[in-house]
């Protein structure tokens, strides 16, 4: 027992963040990455932008195998935001087919893995193809419960939110609801992730420190991670730096520390 204990040690004086190890009772349920940084990382290697987040695509496998080896519950990823529309027309269409091929070659991995896919966002704008294999990805992957890989699509918070106020309006026009109900869990049930708890930790590489219009609501106490390299280079190694970075950290929700 002393053994299996030892080996859950967290960084210290003595101790760098290499040989530290991660805490399951401490690792946070709900990771969210804004997987930032395709564009540049092509750029920097004289590559087209597309390329760019071909290799992010790679990043995202690794990390799902992370989460899902580490037990972590549930990854929330920003893939397309609601302002992306504002790119080129050809590096829309390359993310989407980018999107496609995926689903089609990486879920019977997910399957196999116990992933359950997950949308979020106003996935009726986004190409046929997409919605497919979207909606094949959920329906084959329903009864999964490892890991909620949650892919935000055509997603930006303030739509969001837009969209949340539509259905409590819509409850009370209806007469289901009476405007003095609405109270914060009305809301954060009415949200794409309303089911879901609140991301624990966010990660945002490419050495951005802003949000980027995602997840404004459930972000309201959430950890944040920045690291200064480009999404196409994350690995496991980098998942488990910001792990243990946020092992050490303090939540106390506004309140005092226990
Ligand atoms: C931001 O980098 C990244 C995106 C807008 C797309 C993210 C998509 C992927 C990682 C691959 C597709 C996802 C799935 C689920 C198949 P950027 O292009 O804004 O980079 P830059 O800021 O360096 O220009």
């Amino acid at each position: 027992m002393a053994g299996f204990l030892t080996r859950w040690l967290r960084p210290g004086p003595t101790m760098t963040a290499e040989e530290a190890e991660l805490e399951p009772g401490k690792l946070p349920r709900h990771v969210a990455i804004i997987m930032d940084g395709n564009g540049r990382w092509a750029g920097k290697r004289g590559l087209p932008r597309v390329a760019g987040h071909r290799a992010g695509v790679e990043a995202l496998r690794d990390i799902v195998r992370a989460c899902v080896d580490w037990g972590i519950a549930i990854l929330t990823v920003y893939a397309f935001s609601t302002e992306n529309w504002k790119r080129p027309q050809e590096e829309i269409e390359a993310l989407m087919n980018l999107l496609v091929e995926y689903v089609r070659r990486e879920l019977p991995e997910l399957k196999e893995k116990g992933v359950q896919v997950r949308a979020i966002g106003r996935l009726e704008a986004l190409p046929l193809a997409a919605r497919e294999e979207l909606a094949r990805a959920r329906r084959e992957t329903a009864g999964n419960s490892r890991l909620i890989l949650n892919v935000a699509l055509n997603y930006g918070g303030r739509a969001e939110l837009v969209d949340a106020c539509r259905r409590v309006t819509g409850e009370v026009l209806a007469g289901k609801l009476r405007p003095e109900d609405i109270d914060e869990d009305v809301i954060k049930g009415a949200l794409y992730t309303g089911d879901l708890p609140d991301p624990d930790l966010l990660i945002r590489p490419s050495g951005e420190m802003r949000l980027s219009n995602f997840l404004l609501w459930q972000l309201a106490y959430t950890e944040l991670w920045f690291a200064d390299i480009y999404w196409p280079d994350f690995r496991r190694e980098n998942l488990r730096q910001a792990l243990l970075a946020y092992q050490q950290r303090e939540r106390r929700f506004g309140g005092l520390k226990i």
